[in-house]
């Protein structure tokens, strides 16, 4: 099984006449207003993010914090052998086993397990008791047992670490909805394979990956291409392949590759506001998240949260009588109440009377009165803050594609995570920013080949974990 699946990208279908009072009119051509970027805008974003970029690889603490990753050199395609991986921080936990059968091929067998918001929030101990028992019945279901050698796992925690080692690393903070105490300065591999020996799990955990990076590896097993694996889903990240030379702060002695990876963790780019079209919306959300002020970048552009911007922007219409007669309902006023898979949806919708935008708000949100121009408002809210989500994602590409100079021979971008995969359109309108931003190099959707790496983060950290395990055997004294 190759990483590559077909998939049917659903089409956003954009409407402009809206049809509305002049109030209502108005008033979405302000939205309008704060919501575009212009090519010139976006060209200034691309700058800023590029020069944060090379702060983050000059000097520890920045913005972008561009953390190296312990991941040396590039793949040899010959990586074999089974490996388990346990993918902590999308929307489900996942055990996965992998099989590593060479040059790009694979099977896997995975199940996915409930993380409640009690555990995302509770004592880290909790949290990671809940794991080794997940891990302790995949082995049981998949009658894995390796006789007295551990089984090895890569552990993908998408979430900010200063890493030490391939198999080490501190927990730096905390991001899309977790919040546990008791976690932050640890290293989330000890926390894991304390939990395990507790219960007398046999299995080693060899790597620490973040899903970019494991994203970014499981690209490369089928194409030596790849540059930069992306995740754009309920929150956003990259990580690319960087000369050691460029990395200015490393401080951890030679290597055996002239490269690197680096998990850039650029949700946080443009924490201090200086570039990004921050709208009172996303103020709002922000001051309302369990991380005010952090952040900022990945809540504009992730399905965790687009959502509740384009909630934020329709409870303001209400508000002024401009949406629903005035009227809101319980579930709309809730928080995250409007859930980005009904932008999915409402942006897919077409036809004259917008059935399934109806459906949307009168059956699942319960807004008792809608009308077709309060779904074409509704529709073209959508519309915008998802462009927007998707424009803002290729300048972090562009950023990337320009550092590593990869434009003019061409690179392979491996992209995982659900708006990526499913939201209408994301993935032309990210290449229609790139076009934008490199008006010079013609076919530039050629030259940088984005492409879905389904499950990126399970084969990735396996991969990870089986060079690991060669690192260490390659050096027994260690
Ligand atoms: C985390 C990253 C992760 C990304 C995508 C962000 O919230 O900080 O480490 O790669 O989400 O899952």
């Amino acid at each position: 099984m190759a990483s590559q699946t077909q998939r049917k990208v659903p089409v956003a279908h954009t409407i402009t006449n809206i049809g509305g009072t002049p109030p209502q009119e108005a008033m979405v051509d302000k939205i309008v207003q704060a919501f575009t970027i212009t090519p010139e805008y976006l060209e200034q974003i691309t700058q800023h993010f590029l020069s944060e970029m090379r702060k983050g690889l000059n000097q520890e603490d920045q913005t972008i914090a561009m953390i190296p990753s312990f991941v040396e050199g590039r793949l040899t395609g010959e990586e074999i052998g089974q490996f388990l991986a346990l993918d902590l921080g999308g929307t489900n936990l996942r055990v996965v086993l992998v099989d590593l059968q060479g040059r790009g091929n694979f099977t896997t067998k995975s199940t996915k397990y409930k993380v409640s918001e009690h555990l995302k929030t509770g004592d880290v101990k909790e949290l990671y008791n809940f794991i080794a028992d997940c891990i302790d019945s995949f082995l049981t279901e998949h009658n894995l047992d390796y006789g007295t050698a551990d089984i090895h796992l890569g552990y993908t925690f998408s979430f900010p670490v200063y890493q030490s080692k391939i198999n080490r690393g501190l927990q730096k903070q905390w991001t899309k909805g977790f919040n546990c105490s008791g976690a932050i300065g640890k290293d989330p591999v000890i926390l894991l394979q304390d939990a395990l020996a507790k219960k007398h799990v046999p299995v080693l955990v060899s790597a620490l990956v973040n899903d970019t990076v494991g994203t970014l590896l499981s690209n490369a097993y089928s194409k030596p291409e790849t540059n930069a694996g992306i995740i754009l889903g309920t929150g956003s990240n990259g990580a690319y392949i960087e000369k050691m030379s460029n990395i200015r702060k490393w401080t951890g002695g030679a290597t055996s590759s002239d490269e690197m990876i680096i998990n850039m963790e650029f949700g946080a780019f443009d924490n201090e506001r200086v570039i990004l079209p921050v709208t009172p919306w996303d103020n709002k959300l922000d001051r309302e998240s369990i991380n005010p002020h952090k952040q900022i970048f990945e809540k504009m552009i992730s399905g965790m949260y687009l959502g509740e911007i384009a909630r934020n922007v329709l409870l303001e219409l209400v508000d002024r009588t401009l949406l629903f007669e005035g009227y809101s309902s319980k579930e709309l006023n809730s928080q995250w109440g409007f859930e980005t898979t009904y932008m999915s949806t409402i942006e897919a919708d077409q036809g004259d009377s917008l059935k399934n935008t109806h459906r949307v708000l009168a059956s699942s949100l319960n807004i008792p009165n809608v009308s077709e121009v309060d779904c074409r408002i509704v529709k073209r809210v959508c519309d915008l803050v998802g462009t927007r989500a998707a424009r803002l994602a290729a300048a972090a590409i562009a950023g990337i594609v320009r550092q590593s100079s990869s434009v003019q021979d061409g690179c392979d971008i491996g992209i995982d995570g659900s708006l990526y995969e499913f939201y209408p359109s994301f993935e032309q309108r990210i290449e229609q920013g790139l076009t934008e931003l490199f008006p010079d190099v013609p076919d530039i959707n050629k030259k940088i080949r984005l492409g879905l790496a389904k499950d990126g983060s399970g084969v990735g950290a396996a991969l990870c974990a089986c060079v690991a395990k060669k690192m260490a055997e390659s050096k027994p004294s260690q």
